[in-house]
């Protein structure tokens, strides 16, 4: 017979959040946290789910980190609705969801960051300049914490998990950084909280971001392994969509991110990043070279 589980609790103080991670942690409990700023969709309850799976408590931290958005970016409009996130993390037994305001994250005075400028560097990167650094301080502020034994992040955003996962090896951090796969709309398009930005024509142009990626994922299988040509037939792919318009379309070694030889060999990121007016969306695949 399973033990019944305490309904989901919100907690709101980093004081109060290390007191329950530290009794759980004396109780010999596993903690997972999810780290989430809202506005959840499938992609999120999966990771929600995975985390369920192999903790005996699972956190969510939901939080729209200010660090992470340029002055010119969508901080002030990000998507919100606490109530209906809460019932979305409690319908898949999530235990806690901690969800601090800015002054409880950043108080007065507030200066320390951490960061892994070369894997910043490239990608989102170049239009997002200060954007890896805020979410390596602010993922790296949660695990403390929440004090986590392991920590899931969504394949969506491939450069942030790489982020995180070097941040997590250089700094020594005590807990694993699990993957979880990007979770898409029927069509393919990868879900985003973005994504309800987009006006219906936009959202039906959107589909090729995926469909590109696919595309080039078949070249690969028929044998084409010219870099040039396969970022090339991304780029025409989506080029063609008038709404769209390409931030980037690049191949990178994994797990470093340097730029890929012409010819490429072993695992790979085909990163793409699409404005559809102000909206930026973004979507990758691993695409595995012969050796
Ligand atoms: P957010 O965009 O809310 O995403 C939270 C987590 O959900 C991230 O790990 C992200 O990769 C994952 N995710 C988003 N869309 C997904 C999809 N379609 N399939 C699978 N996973 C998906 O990423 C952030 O928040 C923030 O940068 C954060 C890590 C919380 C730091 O502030």
């Amino acid at each position: 017979m399973g033990v019944a589980r305490e309904p989901l609790k919100t907690i709101t103080t980093v004081g109060e959040m290390q007191a329950a991670a530290d009794a759980w942690r004396r109780a010999g409990r596993t903690i997972g946290l999810v780290p989430t700023m809202g506005f959840f969709h499938e992609g999120h309850l999966t990771l929600m789910r995975q985390a369920r799976q192999r903790a005996d408590i699972v956190v969510v931290s939901l939080f729209v980190n200010p660090t992470q958005f340029a002055a010119n970016e969508d901080l002030s409009r990000y998507p919100r609705d606490f109530e209906r996130d809460r019932a979305m993390a409690e319908s898949v037994g999530v235990d806690v969801i901690f969800f601090p305001d800015a002054k409880e994250m950043y108080p007065a005075g507030y200066q320390t960051t951490v960061a892994a400028p070369e894997l910043s560097q490239p990608l989102c990167g170049k239009t997002r300049p200060t954007h890896f650094a805020g979410v390596a301080t602010v993922c790296c502020k949660l695990f403390n914490i929440v004090k986590p034994h392991f920590a899931v992040f969504g394949e969506k955003d491939y450069q942030q998990l790489l982020v995180v996962t070097r941040m997590a090896a250089d700094l020594n951090l005590d807990l694993e950084i699990v993957p979880g796969p990007t979770v898409r709309e029927p069509d393919g398009l990868a879900m985003s909280s973005r994504n309800v930005y987009l006006s219906p024509p936009e959202r039906a142009q959107a589909v090729w971001l995926s469909r590109s990626l696919q595309v080039a994922a078949d070249l690969l299988a028929e044998g084409e392994t010219c870099r040039d040509r396969i970022v090339g037939t991304v780029w025409e792919t989506i080029r063609v969509r008038p709404l769209a318009r390409i931030d980037y379309v690049e191949l990178r070694r994994l797990p470093d991110l340097a730029p890929a030889d012409e010819e490429p060999h072993g695992k790979h990121l085909l990163a793409l990043a699409v404005y559809f007016g102000p909206t930026r969306l973004i979507d990758n695949t691993v695409l595995s070279f012969p050796e």
